[in-house]
């Protein structure tokens, strides 16, 4: 099996004159979960459209197992396997009869059909909820019942496009698991996400893209090392104390950016060093703040949120597009 499960060289889409997809070079290896991340608009969903083999590119190439997108997009449909916004599962008709007839429509007996769809309820934790409309289903488990139709003939490429967005947190960590376990069962997983915490947990490599264009490009170490490992956050009890608190923090954290915020009690620290170092240096200059008689009523250390990626990669905040849904 090749090793390489999608290469692009120079992927173009254009909408009109918006570039949404503007020289997008990508290689995903084979096995693991490969990270899209970027705001709304970024272009993740028409990158992996073309990907998929449902837009025609407008200039660039892709490969996906070494077949092109274009000339070669049967074979490369037979491949892959795509949820997100374009799943095929019937409101209407129950979790099981989804997952029943879609293993029937693609060549499953009727006892198998009804064996995987038995398996991957109870594996997706819908067992219970198997005979219900889907349309009565919650968002973490619409979703979940999306992923399990679109591994019921286990596909050596997953494009999972924002799995997430919009679910509680229980529902996600839900949705993490079982991306896990489908790669664990060996395929490649192209996930695209807004939240940088869920490429961290589930991507090896990470693309940061922005309008169109990928502005960064790493392993997680890489890509953090070069945002900062996080950011300590602190709250004084006495707004005088913040200039010596600021020229204190800059010192015990080795010269990182320290910014007041327009809370007047408030700071934030970006720190530069690995996971371990960013929390050993944050407890340090904690103890210098004590050891000056400054008093801290809050402390927090916490990842880089998107912006403070974007922040460091591009020094601007990222770009917010209203929710707006893009008709294909
Ligand atoms: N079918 C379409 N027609 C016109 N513009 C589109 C279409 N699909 C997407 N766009 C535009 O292309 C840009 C990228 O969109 P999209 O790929 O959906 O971004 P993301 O998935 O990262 O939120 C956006 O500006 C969006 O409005
Ligand atoms: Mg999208």
């Amino acid at each position: 099996m090749s090793t390489i499960a999608i290469e692009t060289a120079g992927l173009v889409k254009v909408f009109g004159d918006n570039r949404a997809v503007d020289g997008v070079d990508l290689t995903v290896p084979s096995g693991t979960v490969y990270g899209v991340l970027g705001p709304n608009g970024a272009g993740k969903t028409t990158t992996v459209k073309m990907l998929a083999t449902l837009l025609r590119p407008d200039a660039g190439e892709a490969h996906v197992f070494g077949h092109d997108v274009v000339r070669e997009a049967d074979a490369v449909r037979s491949r892959v396997s795509l949820t997100g916004q374009y799943a095929s599962v019937d409101e209407d008709l129950t979790g099981h009869e989804n997952l029943v007839l879609l293993a029937r429509l693609t060549g499953h007996g009727r006892k198998p059909a009804a064996a995987r769809a038995d398996q991957l309820l109870a594996a997706f934790g819908l067992s219970e909820a198997a005979g219900r409309q889907v349309k009565n289903y919650s968002g973490g488990m619409r979703r979940r019942i999306d992923i399990a139709a679109s591994i019921l003939n286990t596909p050596d490429l997953l494009f999972l496009d924002e799995p997430t967005t919009g679910l509680d947190p229980r529902s996600r960590n839900q949705v993490w698991e079982i991306v896990r376990a489908v790669v664990a069962q060996g395929t490649t997983v192209l996930l695209t996400t807004q939240y940088l915490d869920e490429a961290d947990q589930l991507a090896s490599r990470i693309a940061v893209i922005d309008r169109g264009k990928v502005i960064a490009e790493g392993t997680k170490g890489e890509l953090k090392a070069s945002v900062g490992a996080g950011s300590v956050h602190v709250r004084l009890r006495d707004a005088r104390q913040r200039p010596e608190a600021e020229r204190l923090l800059t010192a015990a954290l080795a010269g990182a950016a320290v910014q007041p915020e327009p809370d007047p009690v408030a700071l934030t620290a970006r720190v530069g060093t690995g996971d371990r170092g960013a929390a050993e240096a944050a407890s340090r200059a904690l103890a210098e703040l004590a050891a000056a008689g400054i008093t801290v009523d809050n402390f927090s250390l916490g990842q880089p949120s998107l912006d403070e990626v974007f922040l460091a990669l591009t020094d601007a905040p990222a770009p917010t597009e209203p929710a707006q849904e893009a008709t294909a």
